[in-house]
């Protein structure tokens, strides 16, 4: 199987390379973030405490024992502080965990659609990826047949995304433990990227995160998707095997090397307020999703289950003859953008061949877009 390399370009970056600028941006993942006056009203934090805690000095290279554990004490039960790296961004975070856990011709299991870089970072490194496709008609469900076909004893790692990313679906806790049983069973590496843990639209679908069910789970998560603050480049890999997080931290001594401890202090502050930050967000992905479901009422063309987590649907584009010119998500994506300004991203950036885009719920002002969800 061909090999990409870092110089690769991402099919995102491809798509919106041709595209007009200023476009209105109604696809990206994260909540809003929360402004400054927000950040006193919802979360009472006082600002100015940031910089007297600062030092300018390098911070640890797995991260200071403070923000390590104000992200155990918030995010997991059964998790130390010493278990946690933190990393520049989630993006960091799997890169680490590739270059640590794979090499070349492991094989490698992942859903799709999926974030490109949970896919592209493993091939990067020669691993032979099966891929699993959700069900399109069945709420983006996962095809168990399929994927117990796929997963075997040869299998290095197992790779998932729920709450998911582009289609907003989740699963229940009855197959996040099928899922860490066939792990078990075929002893591979977990990966669970859970940057949009604490967005269920309702608070009941919460899961526990992976990393305390299974030993051999490696559970992803960062201050910009669930938390909406992407401003905060502060990501972590949370990893029970003290052998796996000794050649994560050596991968991440070749990259950022540690974080920023402007970075750190304002986590540490932010992430004990998680409960607060989460249930604002959630006031506003579910409005959303309300005025989407309203507005793709009119739309006959684009159809969608409704995300149940996260900041993000799939929209698929049904019929092909109601759209002039366009059968693919990447022609509609970029004829939107010609005709109404308004960029959405389309499928080809989420390795899946259901034709549709991904669209965003999160933010505050663009509901007014939803109606316009057509070309000319
Ligand atoms: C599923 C998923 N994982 C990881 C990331 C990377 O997060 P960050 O950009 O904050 O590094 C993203 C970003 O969109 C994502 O959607």
């Amino acid at each position: 199987m061909a090999q990409t390399s870092l110089t690769n370009q991402s099919k995102m970056a491809a798509f919106t390379q041709g595209l007009p600028t200023g476009l209105i941006n109604l696809h990206s993942s994260h909540p809003a973030a929360l402004n400054q006056q927000q950040l006193t009203d919802i979360v009472h934090l006082d600002a100015p405490a940031f910089i007297e805690a600062l030092s300018l000095d390098y911070a640890p290279v797995i991260g200071s024992s403070d923000i390590r554990q104000a992200i155990v004490d918030a995010h997991y039960s059964d998790t130390h502080a010493d278990d946690i790296l933190t990393t520049c961004g989630a993006q960091e975070a799997i890169f680490i965990t590739m270059q640590a856990v794979l090499q070349k011709g492991d094989q490698v299991v992942c859903l799709t659609p999926i974030f490109e870089p949970l896919y592209q970072q493993a091939k990067m490194i020669g691993a032979d990826i099966h891929t699993v496709p959700l069900l399109s008609d069945q709420a983006w469900a996962i095809d168990w047949p399929a994927l117990k076909q796929a997963v075997n004893h040869h299998t290095r790692m197992l790779i998932i995304n729920f709450p998911h990313n582009p289609t907003g679906s989740h699963i229940n806790q009855d197959e996040l433990n099928q899922l860490l049983e066939l792990c078990r069973q075929h002893d591979c590496w977990l990966l669970s990227d859970e940057v949009f843990r604490g967005l269920e639209h309702q608070s009941n679908q919460r899961l526990p995160a992976a990393v305390d069910c299974y030993d051999k789970a490696i559970s992803i998560a960062v201050m910009s998707k669930a938390y909406g603050m992407p401003g905060i480049r502060l990501g972590w890999i949370a990893c029970r095997q003290h052998e796996m997080r000794k050649r994560m931290i050596n991968v991440k001594r070749h990259l950022s090397i540690c974080g920023s401890r402007l970075d750190e202090v304002a986590a540490s502050q932010l992430i004990p307020l998680s409960d607060k930050i989460f249930t604002h967000h959630r006031k506003q992905l579910n409005q959303n999703r309300q005025l989407l479901a309203n507005s793709l009422a009119h739309l006959p063309h684009l159809q969608c289950h409704l995300p149940q987590a996260g900041a993000t649907c799939f929209v698929q584009i049904w019929s092909k003859h109601s759209i002039s010119q366009s059968d693919s998500g990447e022609d509609f994506a970029r004829q939107l953008a010609l005709d109404k300004g308004i960029l959405v991203l389309p499928d080809v950036c989420f390795l899946t061949d259901v034709s549709g885009f991904r669209l965003s719920i999160g933010h505050t002002d663009t509901a007014e877009f939803y109606n316009q969800l057509h070309t000319n």
